[in-house]
C-alpha cells in the first residue's frame, strides 16, 4: 500500500477538528463560577497539541469498522488524562517546566494551586465524560472502558510512571528500568486510547485483539523514546517546550542509557514491531500505520 500524504493530512486534520470541537463542548463555560479554575482548564486542554492520543483512539475505531463520530467522546476523555498529566508533570515539585505547547505552562499562566485543581478536575471530567448515556455502546462496554482508562492513569499507569520517574531522576537505570518506566508514565496512556477506541466497534477475535494490544504496546513505547530524542535534538522553538531539559535535570532517557544512535535504531525497530501487528488488518488498519510512521518521525 503506498501512503497518500495528502489524503492522512486531511483525515488528521478533520479528526483534531473535531475533536477540539468535542473537547470544547466538554469543558465547562469559562463564565461559569469558579471561572479562573474553568478558564485554566480551558487554557490548558484547548488549541494546542498534537492530541496523538485521540487520533489513536479514533484510528482504532475505524479499524473494528465504528462510524467516526463513535468513538469522539472516549479520545476526548483521554486527550483530558493527557491533558491533566503535563500541568501537572510541569508544576515545580515535578520537572519545574515553564514552557508547553508554546505557552507558559499552567501554573506559570495562572498559579501552583489552580493547576493542582485544573488536574484534578481534568481527570473527573475524563470519567463523567465517558460514564455519558451513549447510544452507540452497550452499558456494560462502557464500564469497561471506565475501567481501562482508570487502570491506565492510576499508580499501575501513568501516575504510577510518573513516581518512577521522579525517583529515577539523578540516578543510572538499566535499560529495562528506563522501559519499565517508559512503558507506565507514557505507553499505558497511550495503549488505553487504542483499546478504547478498539471497543466502539465490532468486538475483535481474541488473537486480533492481542495483535492490536501488541500494536498498542510498541507505539506508547516509541513514543516516549522520540520524546527522549526530540529532548536532545529538537529546539524549544518546534518543541513548543523546553530543549535540553532531560539532561539538564538529569533525568535518565534512552539518550543518556543508549546514545542518540541507539535510540534512533530503538524506534525504528520499535515502529516496524508495531506496523507488523497491523499485518492482519489489511486496509481496515491505514489510519494506524499513518499515525505510527507520524509518531516516530514527528518534529515535535
Ligand atoms: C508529551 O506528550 C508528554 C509525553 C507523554 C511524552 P505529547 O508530545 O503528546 O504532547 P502534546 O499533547 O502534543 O502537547
Ligand atoms: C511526561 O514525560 C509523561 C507524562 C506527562 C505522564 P516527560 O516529562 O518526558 O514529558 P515532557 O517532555 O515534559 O512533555
Ligand atoms: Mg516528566
Ligand atoms: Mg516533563
Ligand atoms: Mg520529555
Amino acid at each position: 500500500m503506498t501512503p497518500n500524504p495528502s489524503d492522512f493530512q486531511e483525515w488528521l486534520e478533520s479528526r483534531q477538528a473535531q475533536l477540539e470541537a468535542s473537547l470544547e463542548e466538554a469543558l465547562p463555560a469559562a463564565h461559569i463560577a469558579p471561572q479562573r479554575l474553568h478558564e485554566a482548564m480551558r487554557y490548558a486542554v484547548l488549541g494546542g497539541g498534537k492530541r496523538v492520543r485521540p487520533l489513536l483512539a479514533c484510528a482504532a475505531a475505524e479499524t473494528v469498522g465504528a462510524e467516526p463520530g463513535h468513538a469522539l467522546r472516549a479520545a476526548a476523555a483521554v486527550e483530558l488524562i493527557h491533558a491533566y498529566s503535563l500541568v501537572h508533570d510541569d508544576l515545580p515539585c515535578m520537572d519545574n517546566d515553564v514552557l508547553r505547547r508554546g505557552k507558559p505552562t499552567c501554573h506559570i499562566a495562572f498559579d501552583e494551586a489552580t493547576a493542582l485543581l485544573v488536574g484534578d478536575s481534568l481527570q473527573t471530567l475524563a470519567f463523567q465524560l465517558l460514564a455519558e448515556p451513549d447510544d452507540n455502546l452497550s452499558p456494560a462496554t462502557q464500564l469497561e472502558m471506565l475501567k481501562l482508562l482508570a487502570t491506565a492513569s492510576g499508580s499501575r499507569g501513568m501516575a504510577g510512571g510518573q513516581a518512577i520517574d521522579l525517583a529515577s531522576t539523578g540516578k543510572t537505570l538499566s535499560v529495562t528500568e528506563l522501559e519499565f518506566m517508559h512503558i507506565h508514565k507514557t505507553g499505558a496512556l497511550i495503549r488505553a486510547a487504542v483499546l478504547l477506541g478498539a471497543r466502539c466497534g465490532t468486538p475483535l477475535r481474541d488473537e486480533e485483539y492481542l495483535k492490536l494490544d501488541r500494536f498498542a504496546k510498541c507505539i506508547g513505547l516509541a513514543f516516549q523514546v522520540v520524546d527522549d530524542l526530540l529532548d536532545t535534538v529538537a529546539t524549544t522553538d518546534v518543541l513548543g517546550k523546553t530543549a535540553g531539559k532531560d539532561a539538564r535535570d538529569n533525568k535518565p532517557t534512552y539518550v543518556s542509557v543508549l546514545g542518540l544512535s541507539a535510540t534512533r535504531a530503538l524506534s525504528d525497530e520499535l515502529r516496524q514491531r508495531a506496523l507488523a501487528c497491523l499485518a492482519p488488518f489489511g486496509e481496515r488498519a491505514r489510519r494506524l500505520r499513518e499515525l505510527t510512521e507520524f509518531i516516530v518521525s514527528r518534529p515535535c
